[in-house]
């Protein structure tokens, strides 16, 4: 059965949510699920903004047959060809002989990878600044490369100035019947979930990012829907801020996060007398992650959000303990910038973690090191609770003096 959204006259919502799907891309953890969201626009001529994924095929061709009332698809504009928007490109053009396919060279490129179907007959090559009128709207379209993938491009609506933004302002989580962001409590259930998501999804990106705010600036832009998560209508501005300051890899807040990988619980004991100084100096908020149990995704995004970052590690195999060491190589593939650090490393007969780890810090732009590395070997001894101590009131000097 179908289940569309109405937003205007004649524009209505018509993805689809899932929550059956355990990891997104096959990899991250997306225990809220997340949407597909697709645009359609019923103009003299209509016209669809993207697709969905696989999953939730069937109940997109019913709301868009639905919405269409048996009237044509005229066009489909491809903003992103990741799979998890174009799965149904196919069926669409199987069941609307006349459908033709809006996207740039790039997209149309990718069409031909995907699919067998034949593309040529049916596109319409568009490049930055082209406009489709369909009746009373106008479109036109602006390039976004690498946000999040080479051809991607948004598409604006100057006539009912709205910008359909791609995977940017998306968020992972499945729409519970609200559609817009005013419609829920953002910051308390969705914000953890949209700096996840963008800062795993793009936050390798924010030079590209960082271009597409600079070309949406110069919009009129009364709402804008993105292909995952709800619409945003008011307070844009809200969210445009964490824009700018994830895509510069600038910290959202003055907070620190502990990140620490312990095989008997010895690193983890050091990671506990830390925070408990730290919280003892003042600081407020300490988050603290077991990376053994917690998803490489959360230390990412938790990174982007504070500004000061503690790893505390065992060695192992005279290397990084194994899971510190894959959120760390994450950290480095995201490109992070501009943090203060501090380490911890453990290592009964020969520590090297902490070397290691500062290792693939160091190569990272703007990341100083506070304090020395403290070492245990195995434990802590009164020696490094002293040490933590001083780390501690360090870390915190640095906290405050950033406010
Ligand atoms: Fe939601 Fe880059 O795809």
């Amino acid at each position: 059965m179908y289940c569309v959204k109405q937003m205007r006259d004649d524009l209505y919502w018509v993805g689809g949510t899932d929550r059956r799907l355990a990891l997104f891309e096959n990899m991250y953890p997306i225990p809220r699920g997340v949407s597909y969201n697709s645009y359609l626009v019923l103009d003299e001529q209509t016209i669809l903004l993207d697709t969905v994924d696989r999953a939730v095929t069937d109940v997109f061709i019913e709301n868009v047959e639905h919405v269409l009332d048996g009237r044509g698809l005229n066009y489909l504009v491809v903003n992103h060809m990741e799979p998890d928007h174009c799965a149904v490109i196919g069926e669409l053009a199987l069941r609307h002989p006349e459908l033709k396919i809006v996207g740039n060279a790039k997209t149309i490129a990718m069409i031909k990878q995907f699919y067998d179907f034949d593309i040529d007959t049916r596109a319409v090559l568009v490049k930055e600044g082209d406009t489709l009128c369909t009746g009373r709207h106008t479109f036109t379209f602006a390039l976004a490369p690498m946000v999040h993938w080479p051809e991607v491009m948004v598409t604006y609506d100057t006539t009912d100035k709205i910008l359909y933004s791609a995977d940017a302002f998306g968020t992972f989580g499945a729409m519970n019947g609200n559609l817009y962001a005013d419609e829920v409590d953002f910051g308390r259930e969705w914000m953890d979930d949209a700096r996840r998501y963008y800062t795993n999804i793009v936050g390798k990106y924010g030079p590209q990012v960082q271009a597409l705010l600079k070309k949406a600036q110069a919009l009129d832009i009364e709402m804008i829907c993105p292909l995952h998560g709800p619409v945003w209508r008011r307070d844009l501005g809200f969210f445009i801020e964490k824009y700018v300051r994830w895509s510069s890899y600038q910290p959202e807040e003055r907070a620190v996060m502990i990140a620490y990988g312990s095989v008997y619980g010895n690193t983890e004991n050091a990671a506990n007398i830390l925070a408990g100084r730290l919280a003892d100096f003042g600081v407020r908020n300490i988050a603290m992650y077991d990376v053994s149990n917690t998803h490489p995704s959360v230390i990412v995004s938790e990174a982007f959000r504070c500004s000061h970052l503690v790893f505390a590690s065992s060695t192992y195999n005279n290397g990084i303990f194994t899971p510190m060491e894959t959120a760390l190589l994450d950290l480095q593939a995201h490109n992070i910038q501009n943090r203060a650090y501090a380490l911890v490393q453990n290592g009964s007969w020969a520590p090297n973690s902490g070397k290691l780890m500062s290792g693939i810090l160091a190569s990272l732009k703007n990341f100083d090191q506070i304090g020395k590395t403290v070492t245990l070997k195995s434990s802590v001894k009164a020696e490094q609770e002293a040490q933590l101590t001083v780390l501690a009131e360090q870390i915190a000097d640095s906290v405050k003096a950033a406010q």
